[in-house]
């Protein structure tokens, strides 16, 4: 199995490119379910997530050419059977959306339960069942774990729909469902995050009529069909807030370009109360740390508060802080499991349920840690790239579900990373051999 392995404690200096969004590729890429043409997308991120769902559609029966390395061609119309149970389906948590895109466009849908990364806690999908119930859909979850949902009459119907909690998922499951049904569907108390407004924005692209993403309540006028298009994926915010969250804990000066500052306000904000120099410019920002890291107070919220996928990130810069620093988990029950990788580099942290106290420490140790989900990689290399000595990194596929050329992109900033290799174990009968 590859690992990273990391000699810390460098400043960073130069350039980094963020690439597409991948939160916003996998809803994107399920949609294009829905339409009757040629897609042509964009800065598609090259990630282990994405090339999982590209599968995923061409195991349906999807015609996808590849333009270039970011750019595709995705044609639906050759999907035939609205089936979906595929082992790869178990493997990533986007794989639901396949449900709302299915059931949009065929009346009927029957889907794999999905995976994903699993923080410890439990990831429901109430929401976006009760959503499709409420555009006449009956569903049955089978005992396999697989969803079987249908339309009477083969079409849902238009809907208003309260969402209980805020979900990213559920708001994209209904939009897709919603833009193929007939009449029109108001869901309120929708979630505002970057990602939703571009799924909006290409469903729009290729005919759709979707009103009011970005705000509490989204209004769909069903459309009976969607035609192809042309569409560029937003950059990725979590991997832009990612690489702003290494520069300020290692030092250092970095620009960070192909990113919507906006977007990055709410990651960019908390990083200045934290003494961190950020300098906005119009597709990039500027990122330099030279003095203490300040402690400070963090609690992650739905968009636009501070982002529960960069808690892990930012938790682990705040390890160094000059103070005592609390962080709350607004969003997830579960998501310090990370923390006792960061006490083995000698951080100093106690967690109370949603709650983790930081002492600031002067500085971590470099020692051998484990990727338990995606961002909790992404803390662990930020970590291992502050750490004084020699950090190991194992579970780094998780890491590669959502980072594209991470390893690369910090080498040319000049981080001291490398994939490691475990020679495989030949057993002793085998070595013996002539
Ligand atoms: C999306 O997950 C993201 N994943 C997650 O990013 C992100 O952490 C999360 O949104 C919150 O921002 C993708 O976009 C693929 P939710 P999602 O539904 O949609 C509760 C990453 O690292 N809830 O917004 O699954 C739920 O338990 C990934 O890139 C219900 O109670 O999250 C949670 O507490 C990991 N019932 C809260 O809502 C439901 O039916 C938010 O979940 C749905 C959710």
């Amino acid at each position: 199995m590859a690992k990273y392995r990391i000699r810390g404690a460098r400043p960073l200096y130069g350039e980094i490119e963020i690439s597409g969004a991948k939160n916003a590729a996998v809803a994107i890429i399920p949609a294009a379910i829905m339409s009757g043409g040629v897609c042509r997308i964009e800065n598609i991120p090259q990630i282990s997530d994405v090339t999982m769902f590209l599968d995923i559609l061409d195991e349906l029966g999807a015609d996808i050419k590849t333009v270039n390395r970011h750019t595709m061609d995705i044609d639906c119309s050759g999907i035939k059977i609205p089936r979906a149970t595929f082992d790869a389906m178990r493997k990533i948590r986007a794989s639901y959306y396949l449900l709302g895109a299915l059931l949009g466009r065929f009346g009927e849908a029957e889907v794999a339960m999905p995976g994903g990364c699993n923080f410890g806690g439990v990831r429901p999908i109430d929401q976006h069942l009760k959503g499709f119930r409420a555009m006449g859909a009956e569903i049955r979850i089978v005992n396999n774990g697989v969803i079987k949902a249908k339309a009477p009459g083969g079409r849902l119907k238009g809907a208003d729909i309260y969402l209980d909690v805020v979900s990213v998922g559920a708001t994209i499951n209904l939009m897709l469902a919603g833009a193929m049904a007939d009449g029109t569907t108001v869901i309120e108390n929708v979630a505002k995050e970057p990602h939703i407004v571009d799924l909006a924005n290409f469903l729009n692209s290729i005919g759709a009529d979707i009103r009011g993403a970005g705000t509490n309540v989204i209004k769909i006028r069903g459309k009976e069909k969607l035609g192809g298009g042309f569409y560029s994926i937003i950059p990725d915010q979590i991997e832009a807030g990612t690489y702003l969250a290494a520069v300020a804990g290692t030092g250092g000066e970095v620009l960070i370009k192909n990113v919507i500052p906006k977007h990055l306000d709410c990651i960019t904000g908390k990083l200045e109360d934290m003494g961190v120099e950020i300098e906005n410019r119009e597709d990039s920002v500027l990122v330099r740390r030279t003095g203490k890291i300040r402690k400070t107070r963090l609690k992650t919220l739905p968009y636009p508060g501070f982002p529960t996928d960069m808690q892990p990130q930012l938790a682990t810069v705040l390890c160094l802080a000059d103070g005592t620093s609390t962080v709350t988990e607004g969003v997830w029950e579960n998501r310090y499991r990370y923390m006792d990788e960061l006490v083995k580099m000698g951080a100093s942290v106690q967690v109370d349920g949603r709650i983790a106290i930081i002492e600031g420490v002067p500085k971590l140790i470099g020692a051998p840690v484990q990727a338990h989900d995606l961002r909790a990689g992404a803390a662990m290399v930020i970590a291992g790239l502050c750490a004084h000595g020699v950090t190991e990194i194992s579970g780094i596929e998780y890491i590669e579900r959502g980072y594209e050329d991470i390893v690369e992109k910090l080498r040319n900033v000049g981080a001291d990373i490398e994939y490691v290799y475990d020679a495989p174990k030949i057993s002793r009968s085998a070595r013996n051999i002539g």
